[in-house]
């Protein structure tokens, strides 16, 4: 039985914050390390102990303390291609076809949600030019969207440590695609100009607009309750087309009954949509994830 300590209802009253803004509950683990992570936060603001963050917090509940605290009880964790298997699939099947499907009008949209720091989207970004000239031409849009704006300030800078880069990337792409300052390596700016970043919370219909070809939500909808998670999942099937493809992490699954998206047997973690918004699943991209139509 957890004792009830004033401590455990600042940390209780931090993770109900937490979840009312973001969706996200605080596992076990990630609970025993919030005064952990906010410690450097409350060292830089005078404070001594989550109770006095908390009292601020009930004085303020909006502007950069909040969001500081908020961001910091977010699990960041990214890396560059992470999940190596969704971006061969993503490169020898899925952008091919997109690729293929929409040559008259040379048109892509792409959408990240949840991207973190930026280094899901700049992976994406990175495997079209790993494709060669078969996008010269094209209007391509790469968006990456997260709810924390300081992660999103992040994403826009491009900047990265050796250490955070060199899990997942290859040291072809770090030379092609970083240029070192001091001891940070610097995204370059071709890269960084085919990626848009801004703040957007899933669980608000906000600041996202239009359907996309292939939308990632990798890692975010883990720690939603059901409810929550359907509030998500019919926030990406708003933004989705009849043979948009989604891509969530390792043991997620989006929630609804009119969930119209369908497993792509072939390649795990890819969802195809069919007849979006309207409703009932069906068996079309069993196949393979072939034949899409744009409604
Ligand atoms: C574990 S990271 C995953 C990053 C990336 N998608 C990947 O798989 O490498 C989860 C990200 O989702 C963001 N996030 C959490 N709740 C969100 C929400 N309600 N709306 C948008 N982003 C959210 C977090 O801020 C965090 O940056």
């Amino acid at each position: 039985m957890t004792i009830q300590t004033p401590h455990n209802r600042s940390v209780d009253t931090l993770a109900r914050l937490l979840e009312t803004h973001t969706g996200q509950q605080l596992s076990e683990a990630r609970r025993w390390r919030v005064e952990t992570s906010l410690r450097p936060l409350l060292r830089n603001h005078g404070l001594r102990s989550l109770d006095d963050l908390v009292g601020v917090l009930g004085h303020a509940p909006a502007g950069p303390l909040f969001d500081q605290t908020i961001d910091l009880m977010l699990n960041h964790e990214s890396s560059f291609f992470r999940d190596l298997a969704v971006f061969q699939s993503l490169k020898t099947a899925i952008l091919p076809e997109l690729h293929e499907r929409n040559a008259s009008e040379r048109r892509l949209r792409i959408w990240c949600a949840g991207c973190s720091t930026g280094k899901e989207a700049y992976s994406i970004a990175m495997a079209l030019k790993h494709m060669g000239d078969v996008w010269d031409g094209w209007r391509i849009m790469i968006l990456g969207t997260d709810v924390s704006p300081l992660a999103i300030d992040e994403a826009k800078r491009g900047r990265y440590t050796q250490m955070e880069i060199q899990r997942g990337l290859a040291i072809s792409d770090l030379l092609r695609w970083f240029t070192p300052i001091g001891e940070y390596w610097q995204i370059k700016d071709e890269l960084r100009e085919a990626v848009n970043f801004q703040t957007d919370n899933l669980l608000e219909p906000r600041a996202v607009s239009g359907d996309f070809d292939l939308i990632l939500c990798r890692n975010v909808l883990f720690y939603f309750q059901d409810e929550k998670r359907q509030i998500a999942s019919s926030r990406l099937m708003h933004h989705s087309h009849d043979g948009t493809y989604l891509v969530l992490g390792a043991g997620e699954t989006l929630v609804g009954q009119d969930t119209c998206y369908t497993p792509c047997p072939k390649h795990g973690c890819i969802y195809r949509c069919n007849e979006p918004r309207r409703g009932s699943p069906t068996s079309d991209g069993s196949a393979g994830c072939g034949h899409a139509t744009r409604s």
